[in-house]
C-alpha cells in the first residue's frame, strides 16, 4: 500500500508539474497544457484562434470595417503583403531526431546588452487605438509581463509616459523614430523618449512619405487627420511653443487640436527622405546608446548602416504597405545576413503568422523577429486578454518547434535545419 501511495504520489507530482508548473518553471508550451485543461475543467476556450488565418477572421468581424483595412491592407495591388507570406512558403523545415532535448529549451538571447526570454519584439505599430480603446496601453502591458522589448511608434495613440507606466519600470523599451523634418522637435522627442526609459531608437527608414495605400484610399481613411496616432506631437512641449498653444489645455479649442495633429502628422511623414548625412544629428541627442534602421531590404543598404555606425537594422517592408511588387522581406534576409551579420544586429519582421515562421526567420540568421499584425488581431479581442493569447501562442509553437527539431537552444539553431522549395 505504501508503495502505490508513494508511486500514486510521484505521478500527481509528474502531472501537477505539467498542470500547474511552480512559478519560474513555467514553460511556453505549457500554454497548450493550459488550453487543454481548461477546457476539461472548466469548459472555457481561448479568447481567438491559435490559427493566424482564423484569427484575423474574426478580428474582422469585431472591427470597424475602416479599421480593418487599415491594418490588413497594404500598397497598390497589395502583391507585397502577398510575397511577405509567399516567402516562408519557399523554406521548409527538416527536423533531426533521437538527439538529447529536455523539457525546457531555452530561447533567451542577448539584445544590446540586455538578456531576454526569446528574440521577439513588438513591431512598432500606430494607431493602436483603432483596435481596441486600450490600445498601446495594452500590448505595451503583456510585452512587459513577458519581459519581452516593446517598441512604441512616433504614430502611437498614447504618449510616452504613459506606455512606459503600463510597460512597468523595468522592462525593455524602444523608441521608433518617424524623423520630423524640424530638428527641435526630433530633439525633443529623442530626450523624452530618453527620459521614459526607451533605450534603443529605432529609426524607420523607407516610410518618410505614405505608399499607396488602396484600400485605405478608397474611403479617404487616413486616422491622423481625426487626431488618432498623433499623441506624442500632442504632448510635446517644443510642438506646443512652434504652435503657440497646447492643445491639451482644458481651453483648447477643437480648430487648435486639428491643427495639432495635422502639425504632428506632416512633420513626421514629410515627403523628404531621410539621409545618411544626417544621422550624426541623432547621435548627438542618442549618445552612444543602440540606433537601428527600420526598412531596409538591400545588402548594399545594411553595409552601409554598418559604415555609418549604426547598431543594427531591420529588415522589413512596412508589412508591404509602401512599395507594391516589391520582394518579399524574407526573401531580403539571407543577402544582408551574409553581408553584415555579426557586424550589426539584424532583426526581421514581414509575414510572420506562427511560431514556425518566427523559427524560420531566426534559423535564416535573425537575431530577433518583430510581430505585426497577429498582436494587432490579438488586440481586437479584448485587449491584454487577445494580445496575450496571440503572444503566448507564438511563443509556445515556437518552443514546441525548436524541440521537435531536436534542439534544446534556440541560439544553436541554424539554416542547416532548412531546406529551400
Ligand atoms: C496598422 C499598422 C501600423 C503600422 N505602424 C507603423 C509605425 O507607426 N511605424 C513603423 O515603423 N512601422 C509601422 N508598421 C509596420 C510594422 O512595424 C511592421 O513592419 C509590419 O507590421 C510587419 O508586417 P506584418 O505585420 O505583416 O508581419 C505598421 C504596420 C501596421 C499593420
Amino acid at each position: 500500500m505504501t508503495i502505490l501511495s508513494v508511486s500514486a504520489q510521484a505521478a500527481q507530482e509528474l502531472i501537477d508539474s505539467v498542470l500547474n508548473p511552480a512559478p519560474g518553471s513555467e514553460r511556453y508550451s505549457s500554454y497548450g497544457s493550459e488550453i487543454y485543461f481548461n477546457r476539461n475543467l472548466y469548459n472555457i476556450t481561448p479568447i481567438a484562434s491559435t490559427n493566424y488565418d482564423r484569427l484575423e477572421a474574426s478580428a474582422k468581424l469585431r472591427l470597424p470595417p475602416a479599421a480593418y483595412d487599415y491594418a490588413a491592407g497594404g500598397a497598390g495591388l497589395e502583391k507585397t503583403v502577398n510575397a511577405n507570406r509567399e516567402a516562408f512558403n519557399k523554406w521548409r523545415i527538416l527536423p533531426r531526431v533521437m538527439r538529447p532535448v529536455q523539457p525546457a529549451r531555452n530561447l533567451s538571447t542577448v539584445l544590446f546588452n540586455r538578456t531576454i526570454p526569446a528574440p521577439i519584439v513588438m513591431a512598432p505599430v500606430g494607431v493602436q487605438t483603432l483596435f481596441h480603446p486600450t490600445g498601446e496601453r495594452a500590448t505595451s502591458k503583456v510585452f512587459g509581463e513577458l519581459g519581452l522589448p516593446y517598441t512604441l511608434s512616433t504614430a502611437s495613440s498614447t504618449g510616452f509616459t504613459d506606455v512606459a507606466s503600463s510597460n512597468g519600470v523595468e522592462n525593455p523599451r524602444w523608441y521608433q523614430l518617424y524623423w520630423p523634418s524640424d530638428d527641435d522637435l526630433t530633439r525633443s522627442y529623442l530626450t523624452t523618449a530618453k527620459a521614459n526609459g526607451y533605450e534603443v531608437l529605432v529609426v524607420t527608414v523607407d516610410t518618410w512619405d505614405l505608399g499607396w495605400r488602396t484600400r485605405d484610399l478608397d474611403r479617404g481613411f487616413f486616422p491622423f487627420i481625426d487626431g488618432v496616432g498623433v499623441q506624442i506631437g500632442l504632448e510635446d512641449p517644443v510642438a506646443h511653443q512652434k504652435l503657440g498653444f497646447n492643445p491639451l489645455a482644458t481651453n483648447a479649442t477643437a480648430e487648435q487640436r486639428k491643427m495639432a495633429a495635422l502639425y504632428h502628422t506632416i512633420t513626421t511623414s514629410r515627403g523628404i527622405s531621410p539621409v545618411w548625412d544626417n544621422l550624426w544629428k541623432l547621435r548627438e541627442v542618442w549618445g552612444d546608446a543602440p540606433i537601428v534602421l527600420k526598412g531596409v531590404q538591400s545588402a548594399e543598404d545594411a553595409k552601409l548602416a554598418v559604415q555609418w555606425g549604426l547598431d543594427g537594422v531591420i529588415v522589413s517592408n512596412h508589412g508591404g504597405r509602401q512599395i507594391d511588387g516589391a520582394i518579399g522581406s524574407l526573401d531580403a534576409l539571407p543577402a544582408i545576413v551574409e553581408a553584415v551579420k555579426g557586424k550589426v544586429t539584424i532583426g526581421f519582421d514581414g509575414g510572420i503568422r506562427s511560431g514556425a515562421d518566427i523559427f524560420k526567420a531566426l534559423a535564416l540568421g535573425a537575431d530577433f523577429v518583430q510581430l505585426g499584425r497577429p498582436i494587432l488581431w490579438g488586440l481586437s479581442h479584448e485587449g491584454v486578454v487577445g494580445v496575450r493569447h496571440v503572444l503566448k501562442s507564438l511563443l509556445a509553437e515556437l518552443e514546441i518547434t525548436v524541440g521537435l527539431v531536436g534542439y534544446a537552444r534556440l541560439q544553436d539553431v541554424n539554416a542547416t535545419l532548412l531546406v529551400g522549395k
